[in-house]
């Protein structure tokens, strides 16, 4: 098969969805990767080290996209990209099209058969390749959110771990699935007071076997939220109802509690956001102040460690790569259910119900459509 690894277009995304040691095992059963110049520059993978590995560097992005069977991407495709979707190409990806209507629609139209990797469901329900990007998106939404705490970021200027004498910090953190356990360990391991919201038990009980009394734990209500926030230095919004936008459970009136240069860190942006105030920012223009709290909207924060993104990306996604390249990506998603429920759109039909009601656009089911 022919497999190709463009360039990521996206602001300042500086992963790229193959290691060379990925690609490496690919070539080696005799598949073809198409590396787009200077794909793995910005995790600091240069051409050669493709080129050892076997790979072909080419020049444009349109010879990736034109002579590729199957495109593999980390972020969803952008505009310039959506000129050569076309029939029959199978794009593997990080897609979140509940909150993407316009790349549905390209999709769509191109007639492209799309897989998401957020979708790819493992057999205990665990959303394997989602969950490396959560667990550093969860640690560094610590780490960013502490940084806009400083007070030359205009934040409140408060340190997490307090000092002699002075209280740590409070953080709250709503979502106790993959990326708030993550940023849970990260603010504790820092010395934050942090109390952890959910809605499903089975999560707050995990945190209590992890953490013990060390982080308090409250049943998600919007009067527990209420509470929790108005107390906090940082909060972070680490919610996911798989496939569909993120349920907006911090309001603009719960904000008008919390102190002012407060910091508001919203993983969950790449579906939509859980607060009712955020909206989508970028790495180079990463916040904005909305009831002077300071919002952080970005929805590829862990292109900021690209290298280790990358390398984790590769080691969760290489096992579905391999088996679409030597099956068929088709006869793949049929033998597979961990990823025949991934398959998103396929000759023009969006197949996922979520997405479809997210979107507006019309259902049809992957038995219908394969
Ligand atoms: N911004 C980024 O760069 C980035 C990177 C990686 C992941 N993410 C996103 O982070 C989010 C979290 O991912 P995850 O892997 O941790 O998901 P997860 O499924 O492991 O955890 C989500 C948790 O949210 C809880 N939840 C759902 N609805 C809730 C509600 N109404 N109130 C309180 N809790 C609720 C669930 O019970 C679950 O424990 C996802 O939207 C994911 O796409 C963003």
């Amino acid at each position: 098969m022919i497999i190709g690894i463009p360039r990521e277009r996206k602001t300042l995304e500086k992963r790229v969805a193959l290691t060379p040691d990925g690609a490496h095992q690919l070539s080696r059963m005799g598949h073809t990767l198409l590396i787009e110049k200077d794909a793995g520059l910005g995790a600091a993978f240069p051409d050669s080290l493709y080129v050892d590995a076997g790979c072909e560097i080419v020049q444009s992005l349109e010879e990736v996209w034109t002579r590729s069977e199957m495109v593999v991407k980390v972020k969803e495709p952008h505009e310039s990209e959506y000129q050569y979707f076309r029939p029959g190409l199978i794009l593997f990806d990080y897609l979140h099209l509940a909150s993407m209507p316009d790349v549905t629609k390209a999709l769509m139209k191109g007639g492209v058969t799309s897989i998401a990797y957020e979708l790819v469901k493992g057999v205990d329900n665990s959303l394997p390749l989602l969950e490396p990007m959560s667990e550093i998106a969860g640690k560094l939404s610590v780490i960013n959110g502490s940084y806009y705490l400083l007070s030359q970021n205009n934040g409140r200027g408060v340190l997490l771990a307090g000092a002699v004498g002075v209280p740590r910090a409070n953080v709250t953190i709503v979502g106790a699935g993959i990326a708030g356990l993550a940023a849970c360990e990260m603010a504790y391991g820092l010395g934050a007071h942090v109390t952890m919201l959910d809605i499903n038990q089975d999560k707050l009980e995990e945190v209590k076997v992890r953490f013990g009394n060390q982080v308090t734990t409250s049943y998600s209500t919007p009067q527990s939220l209420n509470r929790a926030i108005s107390l906090s230095d940082l909060v972070i919004g680490a919610v996911l109802v798989p496939g569909a936008a993120a349920p907006k459970i911090i309001t603009r009136d719960m904000l008008r509690d919390m102190p002012r240069g407060a910091v508001l860190v919203d993983i969950s942006i790449d579906q939509g956001g859980c607060a009712e105030t955020m909206k989508p920012t970028s790495l180079d223009d990463p916040v904005f102040v909305e009831e002077e709290i300071i919002h952080y909207g970005v929805c590829n924060m862990p292109s900021q460690t690209a290298r280790t993104s990358t390398m984790a990306l590769t080691s969760a996604t290489l096992p579905y790569i391999v088996k679409m390249a030597n099956e068929g990506p088709l006869n793949a998603l049929k033998n597979d259910p961990s990823l025949y429920g991934a398959l998103s759109t396929h000759k023009g039909k969006l197949t996922n119900k979520a997405v479809s009601e997210a979107v507006g656009e019309a259902y049809d089911s992957i038995e219908s459509v394969l």
